[in-house]
């Protein structure tokens, strides 16, 4: 069985089309650029992905709890963050074709990557928030930003959290949920886009504790993507030098992964130190220091970042997961997901229309227990092993003519193609060790 990973991003980007994982947003329209919509696979494999962000970053001693920020954010809190000053990309046009560029993504003693002539403008900064008007009266004290970080919501509501919530010091707040970039060249698909989501955690802790930390969550969020399955020499960390540092961080670790365009972020580990709070503090008049029972004094804590983009590490699961091989003479492609990250965990395929009825049976209590499962009936069961292959099911069943007396149906490995019979009161024993 000859096996190559030579993925491409043009074969990824055509498979999520064909297999319903991702679709260009507005595609009737001639599509948004930078903005995607999730098809039915690629809704499954994002839940999956955000799941198991969340267990993992809820396994640990400390606590961590939730919340769900809104997406609008007022005018102050993103003054106070330093987003409207700094949050910007430097931006250079083309005078010969027009086309825009990140100037610290090109060689400006070189020609335009697109036309060759070299004919740029000054160098401008480009703003990334994106900026609305609230309710019918345009003015100054209506304006809102869409937010370009989840973090903001968590920061502003620090104390209303702690207030609550029985926790205390060193504790995570995490959120999942949407941000938004005008990013000035939208590329490689998911990898940089305007709309997307992000998985962040804030860790507050003691001033004194933030190296210990910092390094404990470096080692910790690379050691997640082992637990995806990623493969382990396309993941890195890499320290970001001074110049680099967002204008909130002290320090910061990036998780890189090998993509086919390079080593690329893949996460960011920052430490904010007490950028943020003290921030908020200043800009609001309000007092988010906390109190030490131990020293009896108040203190501002710092902050260790997780920061990871779901549909960047969507990308990521994709690229790593992409595999072709030969089977029978044809090149068969699978996606060899971690069953746990698989958007379908299960397929019932019975061998002939004849067998539908008992074959459907196991399927609807497959599904009726909570299992992805998918149900089909179409094609040879050849075409039928290679759809699900498509699309990174890990497993099959198989109901034959033999089913109907011994009970058992034929289950088939995706990845070592292997084929065994099992009762069919063990099929959910089966897929629970799948899922381990
Ligand atoms: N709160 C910190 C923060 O937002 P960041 O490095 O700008 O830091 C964190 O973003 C993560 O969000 C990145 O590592 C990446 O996974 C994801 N991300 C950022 N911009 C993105 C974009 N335009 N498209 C897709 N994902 C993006």
């Amino acid at each position: 069985m000859a096996e190559n990973t030579n993925v491409t991003l043009e074969k990824i980007v055509s498979l999520c089309k064909r297999k319903g994982f991702v679709f260009p947003s507005a595609e009737i329209y001639s599509g948004l650029n930078g903005v995607y919509d999730f098809g039915p696979m690629g809704t499954l494999l994002k839940q999956n992905i955000k799941k198991l962000w969340l267990q993992y970053t809820n396994s640990w001693p400390e606590e961590v709890v939730l919340v769900d920020g809104s997406i609008l954010g007022a005018e102050a809190v993103w003054k106070a963050s330093g987003h409207v000053e700094n949050f910007s990309d430097p931006m250079v046009d083309c005078l010969n074709c027009k086309k825009r560029f990140r100037s610290d993504e090109l060689n400006l003693e070189k020609g335009c990557p697109s036309c060759g002539i070299k004919n740029w403008t000054d160098v401008r900064q480009f703003k990334l928030m994106f900026e609305t008007q609230l309710g019918a009266m345009a003015g100054n004290s209506s304006i809102a930003y869409l937010r370009p970080e989840t973090a903001q919501s968590i920061f502003i509501n620090f104390k209303n959290v702690l207030s609550t919530s029985r926790v205390k010091i060193p504790f995570g707040i995490a959120q999942i949920g949407k941000a938004f970039r005008n990013e000035i060249t939208p590329k490689q698909f998911l990898f940089r886009v305007r709309e997307f989501e992000q998985m962040e955690l804030e860790f507050f802790c003691k001033p004194e504790d933030t190296d210990k930390y910092f390094d404990e969550w470096v080692q910790r969020r690379k050691d997640f993507y082992v637990t995806l399955g990623l493969n382990q020499d396309k993941i890195r960390l890499r320290d970001h030098e001074k110049d680099e540092l967002a204008h909130y961080s002290k320090a910061c670790k990036d998780v890189e992964y090998n993509f086919p365009f390079g080593w690329k972020e893949l996460e960011g580990i920052a430490n904010r130190v007490d950028y943020d709070l003290s921030q908020h503090i200043k800009h609001s008049g309000k007092d988010l220091a906390v109190y030490d029972q131990e020293t009896k004094e108040s203190y501002i804590p710092n902050v260790v970042e997780c920061s990871v983009g779901v549909d960047r590490l969507f990308l990521t699961l994709l690229f790593d997961a992409y595999h072709e091989d030969e089977v029978e003479g044809e090149t068969r492609v699978s996606l060899r997901f971690n069953p746990k990250v698989a958007p379908v965990t299960c397929a019932i395929l019975p061998l002939s229309k004849k067998l539908s009825e008992p074959a459907e049976k196991i399927y609807l209590d497959l599904k009726k227990a909570g299992y992805s499962v998918q149900y089909d009936l179409s094609g040879s069961i050849g075409k039928r092993y290679r759809r699900q292959d498509e699309i990174g099911t890990p497993a099959c069943f198989t109901f034959d003519f033999d089913s109907l007396e011994d009970n058992k149906v034929t289950v088939r490995d995706r990845d070592t193609l292997k084929q065994e019979r099992i009762s069919i009161d063990k099929i959910k024993e089966y897929l629970e060790n799948l899922l381990k």
